[in-house]
């Protein structure tokens, strides 16, 4: 019995990894604030057969989150598996720390951290319930390192690392396991949108495997992390992003280098 958060937008890495967990045999509780979206999306994958129901929620309000655990723990009698993959996402003011914009800040921080906590706090109680269970939040590879844009989006990702460890930490010993995903570029809606082709180019020349990542290729590693084969892996944060994050950053260079016959002599 899994909840996946922010899983309203058809194709995107929410709506994806419901449709593989309850592929994979879950009953799956899909949770959003775009009410319209939610719906449809939900609707869709009934008609495919699977064992899924929507609640709208606003992971970022404490009351909220309380009505969806509730509501999954009434509908499906359990919650063995939270994805923690809402987000408040591409927010093209999100950009140097001087000209940081306040409210800005504090709405990035309310729904992407804050919103996982929330989801941890009341989820966790009925995980130990039934003796266990898997967390797997969402991060995002823009946490990784420094850069010119995404200052609040990126840092409210570096705090769920910090709290997935600590989640581990806590309640490891009641069997309930957190993890963190972090992907790289992924070919969603928003990205193919709002991404220009200079940037478009940029990300793809730093991703190691040369292209963006498709949404499922982000669910298929958390219904990994969500089932028993994953039974001893806790605490981590696991980068799915083609191999951005692996590289030195003078590497694209010298690749570039070299494909135009010049090899670069140390
Ligand atoms: N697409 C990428 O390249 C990429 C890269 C790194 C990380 N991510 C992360 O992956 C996750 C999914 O992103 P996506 O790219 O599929 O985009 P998306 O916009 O489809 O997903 C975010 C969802 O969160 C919902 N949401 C926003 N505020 C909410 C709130 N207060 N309560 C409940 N739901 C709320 C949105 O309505 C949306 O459906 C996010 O956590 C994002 O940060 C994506």
């Amino acid at each position: 019995m899994a909840i996946v958060t922010g899983a309203a937008n058809p194709g995107n890495i929410g709506s994806e990894t419901a449709e593989i967990m309850a592929r994979e045999g879950a009953s799956v509780v899909l949770a959003d604030v775009a009410e319209d979206e939610l719906v449809a999306t939900t609707r869709a994958l009934a008609d495919k057969g699977y064992n899924v129901a929507s609640c709208v929620t606003d992971v970022s309000s404490e009351d909220a989150v309380k009505a969806l655990i509730a509501f999954t723990v009434e509908k499906f009698g359990r919650l063995d598996v939270i994805d923690n993959n809402a987000a408040r996402t591409a927010v093209g003011a999100d950009l140097l720390v001087a000209d940081m914009d306040i409210d800005l800040w504090d709405k990035t921080f309310a729904i992407n951290a804050r919103g996982i906590m929330l989801m941890c706090k009341h989820g966790i109680p009925e995980m130990i319930k039934v003796g266990g269970g898997s967390i797997i939040n969402i991060s995002s590879g823009t946490a990784t390192g420094g850069n010119f844009f995404t200052t609040a989006y990126a840092s409210s990702k570096g705090a769920i690392e910090v709290l997935t460890r600590y989640i581990a930490t806590q309640y490891g010993p009641y069997k309930i396991r957190c993890n963190a995903v972090a992907p790289g570029p992924i070919m969603t809606s928003s990205l193919k949108r709002g991404l220009s082709p200079e940037l478009r180019d940029i990300f793809r020349r730093h991703t190691v495997l040369g292209e963006f990542g498709k949404p499922s290729e982000i669910g298929e590693v958390v219904a990994f992390l969500a089932s028993d084969r994953a039974s001893f892996v806790t605490g981590q944060i696991i980068q799915v992003d083609g191999g951005s994050s692996v590289h030195l950053s003078t590497s694209v260079e010298l690749a570039e280098m070299m494909a135009s016959g010049n090899m670069p002599t140390a």
